[in-house]
């Protein structure tokens, strides 16, 4: 069973039996969810698993097969239009226009929601300056890099204030400081009380900015904590790793280990309570190995497996 906030909470969105079928297949396969308001969430899941799928359900862009959605307290689709004015989405591909340069790019995504240049006073200047976009108002999109892109279309979905802000691996394809200035950019909406809904590979990212993550795998939610909850309910709490082809030269068998193991690509990774234990077998052996603590990626391999997806 799957922990809910309590009734009485503030639902951002309530999702209950959402399915998705393509070619009689259910690539969405019974969703409940609810994220109150003021949540940062994460959806995380292999290739295919359905999150682009269910987000797209929520924003009214596939249409629902079975099940319900409810986005800031109105049902999908029947109040598509209304909801939309109160969210900012980030896509999973770039939809910015290649013809308008970064300013234009705002300007007509602003006047979707009825917003003129007077309207929107000096927001697109914030906006700007935020994305740290301040000197390329007038470029074209094409002389931007993937960062600058990515930077420019959370400022674009921020145009009209939302309540609610949608991302779709946001950060995915970034060098690790445009996603640390992306991430930066994400906490600043918290303090407003903006509702976060990502997607991410990155179970760095889940952990660093979401208080709540669900694993979705084949179209079900198979897990939903918060990160350190699941990590303490479905992993050992250290993880020690060596390279696979050394190793087992000297382990004939992995199974006769303390531990619990699991081989991926040219790794062993050994997850144990005790790593004292383990690593002197492996110094006696003259294994070079290397220990840390658990994280959300070791609860993702062991509820998702870790065969290759899509
Ligand atoms: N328009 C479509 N027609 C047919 N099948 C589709 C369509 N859109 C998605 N699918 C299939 O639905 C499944 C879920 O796809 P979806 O894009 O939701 O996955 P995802 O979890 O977002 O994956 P990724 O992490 O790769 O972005 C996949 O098997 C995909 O091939
Ligand atoms: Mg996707």
């Amino acid at each position: 069973m799957i922990p809910e906030p309590a009734e009485n909470v503030l639902k951002a969105i309530a999702i209950r039996g959402l399915r998705k079928f393509y070619d009689h297949h259910a690539v969405v396969d019974g969703i409940d969810l609810t994220i109150p308001a003021g949540e940062f969430f994460g959806l995380l899941g292999p290739n295919g698993a359905g999150k682009t799928t269910t987000l797209r359900m929520l924003l009214g862009l596939t249409p629902i097969d079975a099940g319900t959605v409810h986005v800031l307290g109105r049902p999908m689709p029947e109040c598509e239009r209304e909801i939309s004015s109160r969210l900012g989405v980030v896509p999973q591909f770039d939809t910015l226009d290649p013809d308008f340069t970064v300013e234009e790019n705002l300007l007509t995504y602003a006047s979707y929601f009825g917003l003129s240049r007077a309207a929107l006073g000096n927001r697109i200047d914030e906006l700007l300056e935020q994305a740290n976009l301040e000197n390329r108002r007038g470029s074209r999109i094409s002389a931007l890099s993937g960062g600058m892109k990515r930077r420019l279309t959370l400022a674009r979905a921020l145009i009209n204030e939302p309540e609610l802000v949608i991302l779709d691996e946001p950060t995915t394809g970034l060098d690790p400081q445009a996603r640390h200035h992306l991430w930066r950019q994400l906490r600043a909406l918290r303090k407003r009380g903006v509702t976060l809904v990502l997607t991410t590979h990155y179970m760095e990212e889940a952990e660093e900015l979401c208080d709540r993550v669900a694993i979705i795998d084949a179209g079900r939610i198979i897990a939903c904590a918060s990160p350190a909850e699941l990590i303490a309910a479905h992993v050992e709490p250290w993880v020690i790793s060596l390279n696979a082809a050394s190793a087992r030269r000297f382990i004939a068998d992995p199974a006769t280990l303390p531990a619990r193991m699991l081989e991926i690509a040219d790794t062993w990774l050994i997850y144990t309570h005790e790593p004292g234990a383990v690593r002197a077998e492996l110094d006696t052996a003259g294994l070079p190995h290397a220990t840390r603590a658990s994280n959300l990626e070791d609860v993702f391999l062991k509820l998702t497996g870790h065969d290759l997806r899509d």
